[in-house]
């Protein structure tokens, strides 16, 4: 890379870093490269530092979307981390029995394989019919994701841990190897484009439980550490937060009690 290349490539990844909290440390840079020369290929930019100089102008909102899509991973699939989703349907579901009603959060839910997950180990535990008093928000920094999981059509890849009955309750053959969520699903569960790296979140009412799971690790200390705080704030209290199991949330201090491998709850 010429000095420019590199300047413009830095500039890049530090706003990355502080704008969205999507870390790319040195051993991770030519990922990073082989990902943003994808967007310059796509969007017909000649270089990084022109790239650089389109993300930093007003008014770039696609392009800046583009860059924030190509940079985050999104792989995801349904019933993924068994054990904590364990945890969600015997410890955590019946501490909210007889509430009237369910609100959960799946922060970076990817293409909605988390929430939709969510939706159907309520109806599994709790009938069908509490679907109708549960309220589950998607969101993620990426646009195309956050559309595909409105839609709610999958293939193989994503489907391969649910069981063959729960296939068959919840999701439609569409053809081509492609199944479509359930209508009762798709009615409880909303999808929202939202950066995590924007905080306060902007919720007046707080959330019984949090799923903010693989996405803690794109983030810097003091980014992971900033966001468990404000999901803090929006969780209500005797509330819970799940991240992987591979996401440790003793190496981030805060007002979260850990009690479990990654879960945590909120004290009352
Ligand atoms: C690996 S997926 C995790 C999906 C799901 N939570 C799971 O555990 O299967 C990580 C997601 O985080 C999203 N992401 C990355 N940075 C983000 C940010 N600053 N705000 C919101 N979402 C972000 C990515 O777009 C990606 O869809």
């Amino acid at each position: 890379m010429t000095p420019s290349e590199t300047a413009g490539f830095e500039f890049l990844r530090t706003w990355l870093n502080d704008r969205c909290g999507i870390h790319y440390p040195d051993k991770k840079r030519d990922l990073l490269e082989q990902r943003l020369s994808r967007v310059l290929r796509v969007y017909n930019v000649g270089s990084f530092q022109s790239l650089a100089g389109k993300v930093a102008g007003d008014g770039q909102h696609d392009i800046q979307l583009a860059v924030m899509h190509a940079a985050s991973t999104n792989h995801t699939y349904f019933f993924r981390e068994e054990d904590v989703l364990e945890q969600f349907r015997t410890r955590i579901l019946p501490t909210f029995r007889g509430r009237g009603e369910y609100r959960f959060w799946s922060a970076a839910c990817s293409t909605g394989d988390e929430a939709y997950t969510m939706a159907i180990i309520i109806a599994e535990t709790e009938g069908l019919a509490a679907l109708r008093r549960t309220q589950i928000l998607g969101t993620d920094i990426s646009a195309p994701v956050v559309e595909r999981a409105e839609l709610g059509i999958y293939g193989q890849r994503q489907l391969e841990y649910v069981p063959r009955d729960i296939l068959q309750r919840y999701f439609r053959p569409i053809g081509m190897d492609q199944y479509q969520i359930s209508p009762e699903l798709r009615a409880c569960c909303t999808f929202r484009r939202m950066n995590l790296k924007t905080r306060p979140y902007p919720f007046k009412r707080p959330f019984q439980a949090v799923f903010c799971r693989n996405v803690l690790y794109y983030f810097d200390k003091p980014d992971q550490i900033a966001t468990i705080e404000a999901l803090f704030d929006v969780t209500e209290p005797g509330g819970w937060l799940f991240t992987s199991v591979t996401e440790n949330l003793r190496e981030m201090p805060s007002r979260w009690q850990i009690v479990g491998s990654g879960i945590a709850r909120k004290g009352t």
